[in-house]
This record gives C-alpha cells, sequence and structure tokens, in this order.
C-alpha cells in the first residue's frame, strides 16, 4: 500500500484526493495547505471535478510542508500546488526519496523544468507531471487514429479552449493565476492542454505564429496560435476571459483525408467521429476520467507493475517549451521558431 502525501489543498488538491480515494493500492496519508483556514470550504473551479468530503479521519494534516516531509512516512508525494511553487517543493520532494506527481504546467517557463528534470535524474524517486489529457482515452484514441494512418494522413486540427476567468485561488486577495508571473497567463495555465496535445499528436511544429490579447492589467487572456507543419495546417486558441455564465468549453476538429474527428465538451455526445463510409460513431471508452487514469498510471508505474514511465517529465517540459515560444512569437509579432 503506497501512502500518499498530497500538498496544496485547492481545485486541483481535491480533484486528486478524489481519485486516491477509489484505488486500492494507496491511500492519502497526509495533507498539507498553507491555508488551513479553508480546509473544509467548497471549492470552486472550472470543472466540476473537487471532492468537497471534509472528513479527514486518519489523514495527518499539515500546514507547513518543510515538517510534513520531516515527519509524515509518505512513499508519494502529490504536488497540487499554484505553479511557481512546483520546482522547490518537487526537487524537496525528490531529495526527501519520494516518487512525485506534480501538476501542469511543469513550471512557469523551460529553464526550470530543466532544472527539475537533471534534479530527478539523480534522484532515487520518480516525477511524473500530471499532464491530464494524455491520460484520457478519447484523445489516445484520436492519436492511434493518427499514428496508425486507419483515416489517411491529416489534413489539418483545430483546437479551441475557453475557461470562465479562474477567479479561485484568491483567498481574500487577487488571485495567483491573475498575476502572470506566477501562472504564465492564459498560455501556459489553460493553453498549454492544446499546446501539449499537439506535440503529442503531430510532433514538434517546425515554428509558431502567436497572436495575443491583454487585459488593461497586463494579464494574457487569449491567444491564437499557427503552428507551422510541412504537410498540414494546425491552431489553437485559448481564452480564459470568458463571463458567466459561460463556464468552460474544450473542443478540437481533426480532419483526416477519410475522417472528421470532433470533440466539443458543450455536445452531448462530446466525442464524434465521421468516417467517408459508413455511420458517425462515437467509440466506447472504459473510463473517460483523466484524473483518475494518470493517477492509476502513475500509482502502476511507482509500483513497478508498469516499467516505462506513462508520460515522461521530458515531455511535459518539451509542452512548456512549445508555450515559451508561443508566448515570444505573440509579445514580438514574430514567427518563432521551436
Ligand atoms: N489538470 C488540470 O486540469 C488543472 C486544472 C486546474 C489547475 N491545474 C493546475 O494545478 C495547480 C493548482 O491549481 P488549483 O486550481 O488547485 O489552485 P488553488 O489555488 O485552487 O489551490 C492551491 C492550493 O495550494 C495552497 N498553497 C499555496 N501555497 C502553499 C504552500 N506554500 N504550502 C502548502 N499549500 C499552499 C493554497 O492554500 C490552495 O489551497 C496549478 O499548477 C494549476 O495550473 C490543473
Amino acid at each position: 500500500m503506497k501512502k500518499v502525501a498530497i500538498v496544496g489543498f485547492g481545485f486541483m488538491g481535491r480533484t486528486h484526493y478524489g481519485s486516491w480515494k477509489k484505488l486500492k493500492g494507496a491511500k492519502v496519508v497526509a495533507i498539507c495547505d498553507s491555508n488551513l483556514a479553508q480546509l473544509r470550504n467548497k471549492v470552486k473551479g472550472n470543472h466540476d471535478t473537487a471532492d468537497d468530503s471534509t472528513d479527514f479521519t486518519g489523514i495527518a494534516i499539515y500546514e507547513d510542508f518543510a515538517k510534513m516531509l520531516a515527519e509524515c512516512p509518505c512513499d508519494i508525494v502529490d504536488v497540487t500546488l499554484p505553479t511557481p511553487l512546483h520546482p522547490v517543493m518537487v526537487k524537496a520532494a525528490l531529495a526527501a526519496g519520494k516518487d512525485v506527481l506534480s501538476e501542469k504546467p511543469m513550471a512557469v517557463d523551460t529553464k526550470t523544468c530543466d532544472a527539475m528534470l537533471a534534479c530527478s535524474r539523480k534522484a532515487k524517486g520518480k516525477l511524473m507531471i500530471a499532464q491530464c489529457l494524455r491520460f484520457s482515452e478519447m484523445h489516445a484514441y484520436v492519436k492511434n487514429l493518427i499514428d496508425s494512418g486507419r483515416c489517411g494522413k491529416v489534413i489539418s486540427a483545430d483546437f479551441t479552449r475557453v475557461s470562465m476567468t479562474p477567479g479561485w485561488g484568491a483567498q481574500g486577495g487577487k488571485s495567483w493565476f491573475l498575476d502572470e508571473a506566477k501562472s504564465g497567463g492564459v498560455a501556459l495555465d489553460l493553453h498549454i492542454h492544446d499546446a501539449d496535445l499537439v506535440n503529442w499528436w503531430f510532433g514538434r511544429p517546425d515554428a509558431v505564429s502567436s497572436r495575443a490579447h491583454r487585459r488593461a492589467d497586463g494579464v494574457m487572456d487569449h491567444i491564437a496560435t499557427s503552428y507551422i507543419y510541412p504537410d498540414k495546417v494546425v491552431s489553437a486558441v485559448g481564452n480564459w476571459g470568458a463571463v458567466q455564465p459561460f463556464v468552460f468549453e474544450a473542443s478540437f476538429r481533426v480532419m483526416f483525408e477519410k475522417a472528421v474527428v470532433v470533440c466539443d465538451t458543450r455536445r452531448s455526445p462530446t466525442f464524434m467521429v465521421y468516417p467517408e463510409k459508413g455511420k458517425p460513431f462515437t467509440p466506447r471508452f472504459r473510463s473517460d476520467d483523466p484524473y483518475l487514469n494518470e493517477i492509476k498510471a502513475f500509482l502502476a508505474w511507482t509500483t513497478g507493475r508498469t516499467p516505462k514511465c506513462p508520460f515522461p517529465a521530458s515531455e511535459a517540459r518539451d509542452s512548456v517549451a512549445l508555450v515559451d515560444a508561443e508566448k515570444k512569437s505573440a509579445n514580438t509579432g514574430k514567427v518563432v521558431r521551436t
């Protein structure tokens, strides 16, 4: 039985908590949050995944991460903290010999990701970044269609991800999400999901051309990118300025030579394949809870049931690097080689 400590018990901490609770081979033994006053409050997020149960029987509660690391006999540290805290906490947990799962984005910039990778190479413990869509069966299905060539080549792909402004994380003051130095703005925090899909499905593009909008306070709240490939047209839009009641949209359309594949979280069914021959259909997926799948996959790797890391941290780093190139392009108005 792996003993798990979760550090950062906000929206993602509680989402991970709900997944850990469903697994037989692991037990959450500790929770650490610097703001214990909100531990029993309901949290907000842009989707309904947080486990807000308040029965922490048998779980040690800490306010201080260093104290938790020194005292708590855990095997796994699950880092669900604001992004700028990922590197320092990940490095400390690895140095203490723990296996570490850390939320996306890996860090605020590529250089910091490289330092984390260097540290993980020397560590006894394992490091995986929780880039959740890598563990979505729907997204893996598309990856398989692309790699197998079953529907011919990809002609084009378009991605859209729109969220209400992430006002959670404010804790009485300004939300850390709305400080671009901390969150990386919409490009790094939200749109990275699609940048990572682009890298995963099509390989690194040759270059990017991006345009962005900034709020009056300077925070980037919209990015539109063309990913430049020799043989296909790929683009993505990320926005987190949607006024409520609009909460969330994640959609994509991949045009193959012999099929169109569409996902739109505002529609039912969310995912459809329109083949050239035959009727449109939605494939059957066993579980499309990517958070549960990623935690399961990480646990299988730490217990040795899966020998290879299901999502190498170097690939999480590459997606931060792609977003860095997009931000550079948006800031200079120039095409940036990746
Ligand atoms: N995979 C996804 O779909 C997804 C969705 C949302 C957020 N995220 C990522 O998850 C991470 C956390 O985001 P969130 O929405 O949960 O943020 P949040 O603000 O809701 O939660 C962060 C928690 O960390 C706590 N905290 C802050 N400093 C601390 C410290 N020094 N020690 C201990 N606790 C501390 C805060 O009190 C808060 O409870 C971010 O990196 C974000 O980008 C991922």
